[in-house]
Formats: structure tokens, C-alpha cells, sequence
């Protein structure tokens, strides 16, 4: 009875739908998800998990439903889309100390002790594949694709596509590295400024 009533009010007053979606956005962003920062145009969907504070995310990034962000210094660039379900994930217990049960070393996060985490960093326009798995401690290089369900335990060169679990090398992303390097150029990426201070150093 309510709720009919409620969906028939916010289909005629679009304005209050509008307000009523700012107003949760906010209010997710501000309360729950508790991100260091985020850039501009920032899309997450229901469901996702921020575990730590200090995540850091750029402009134009998606983050599909789902989705468990959970090693401290998490840094995510510009124009990166996580699909649902991806993970990102591990170093969180310690299960190397004798006489101590590894469920009693994963309480960092709550008591603010420190972790055992190093942290990942996803670059610009790197898209990760529905329900990857991250490992703690890598990097995804700027333009970097993960396949579906891959399981990433060790760092991504930029533009290289990887699947699989452990996941490997399928193939770069573009024909050639100029085009890498075109393409990065464009989306002002970190890998073609890298490649513009090579060429110029070279060129001296
Ligand atoms: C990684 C991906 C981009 C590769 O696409 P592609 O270049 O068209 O790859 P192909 O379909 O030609 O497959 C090439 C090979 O990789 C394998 N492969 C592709 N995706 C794979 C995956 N996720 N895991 C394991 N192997 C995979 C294929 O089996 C094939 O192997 P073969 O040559 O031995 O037969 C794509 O498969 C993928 O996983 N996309 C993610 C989709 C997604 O999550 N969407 C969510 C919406 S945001």
C-alpha cells in the first residue's frame, strides 16, 4: 500500500528522486564506505565493501555491486572499472606465529593495530574482469585487463591482457606498443609520460 504510493510520489516529483538519490549518495559516501577520496563521476553500485579508509579513487571509476575492497592503501586511478563481485584481498592474517590461531591475528582493522598489508594499486583504465580476485601487494598496470574469475597474485604490466588462475599473460591489449602508447597519451596516462622521458633522454 505504502510502497506503491511512494513509487507513484518519486515518479511524479522527479526533483525529490533526484534529491532522495544525492541525498543517499552522500550519505553512503560520507558514512559507510568511508573512502579516503574520490574523483569526479564515481559510479559503485549495492553492496560493496570498503574495509580500510585510506582507499583512494579517481575520476570516472566504476565499481560494480558486490565488490570487497579490502587491503589498506588501496589506490585506484582514473577510469577504472572493477565488474561485480572482484576482490581485492589478502595479507590480512598472520598465520606464522606459534601458539597463535591466525582468526586471532585478523582484528587489526577493527582494534587499529597495525596490519601485515602492503597494499595494491589498480592504474588508469585498468578493467577488472566479474569476480577476479586481487592479491595483496600488486600492481595493475595503467590499462591493464583481468579475465573473469582470474586469480592476480603477482603485478600486471601496463596495456597486458591476464586470465586464469594463478593468472598469466593471454596477450597485450593493442596491435602495437605505439599504440599503448597513443591511446595513453590520450587518457593523459602515466605510461606515455614514462615513455616521453625515455625518448627524451635518449634524444640528448
Ligand atoms: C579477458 C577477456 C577480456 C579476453 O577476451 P578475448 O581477448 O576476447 O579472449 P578470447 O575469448 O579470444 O579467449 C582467448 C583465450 O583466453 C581464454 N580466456 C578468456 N577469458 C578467460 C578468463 N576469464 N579466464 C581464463 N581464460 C580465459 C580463452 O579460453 C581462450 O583460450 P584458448 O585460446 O586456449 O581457447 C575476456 O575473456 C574477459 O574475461 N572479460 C571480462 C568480462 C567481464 O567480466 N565483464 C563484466 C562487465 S564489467
Amino acid at each position: 500500500m505504502v510502497l506503491p504510493a511512494l513509487k507513484s510520489l518519486l515518479k511524479s516529483n522527479r526533483q525529490l528522486l533526484y534529491f532522495l538519490r544525492a541525498w543517499r549518495r552522500w550519505w553512503l559516501l560520507t558514512f559507510k564506505y568511508r573512502f579516503k577520496s574520490v574523483g569526479e563521476n564515481f559510479t559503485f553500485t549495492r553492496g560493496i565493501r570498503v574495509v580500510f579508509p585510506d582507499t583512494v579513487v579517481g575520476n570516472d571509476v566504476f565499481i560494480g555491486h558486490d565488490c570487497y575492497l579490502g587491503v589498506q592503501n588501496l589506490r585506484i586511478g582514473n577510469y577504472v572499472q572493477l565488474a561485480p563481485q572482484v576482490a581485492i584481498t589478502g595479507g590480512d592474517h598472520r598465520f606464522d606465529i606459534v601458539g597463535t590461531p591466525a582468526v586471532h591475528t585478523g582484528l587489526e582493522a577493527h582494534y587499529k593495530i597495525r596490519t601485515y598489508q602492503k597494499g595494491v594499486t589498480i592504474g588508469d583504465d585498468a578493467w577488472i574482469g566479474y569476480g577476479a580476485i586481487i592479491m595483496d601487494g600488486v600492481t595493475i598496470g595503467e590499462g591493464a585487463i583481468i579475465g573473469a574469475g582470474s586469480v592476480v597474485t603477482r603485478d600486471v604490466p601496463p596495456y597486458t591482457i591476464w586470465v586464469g588462475v594463478p593468472a598469466r599473460q593471454l596477450r597485450n591489449r593493442f596491435p602495437s606498443i605505439e599504440d599503448a602508447w597513443e591511446h595513453s597519451r590520450k587518457i593523459e596516462g602515466s605510461f606515455y609520460q614514462q615513455h616521453s622521458a625515455v625518448d627524451a633522454a635518449e634524444s640528448k
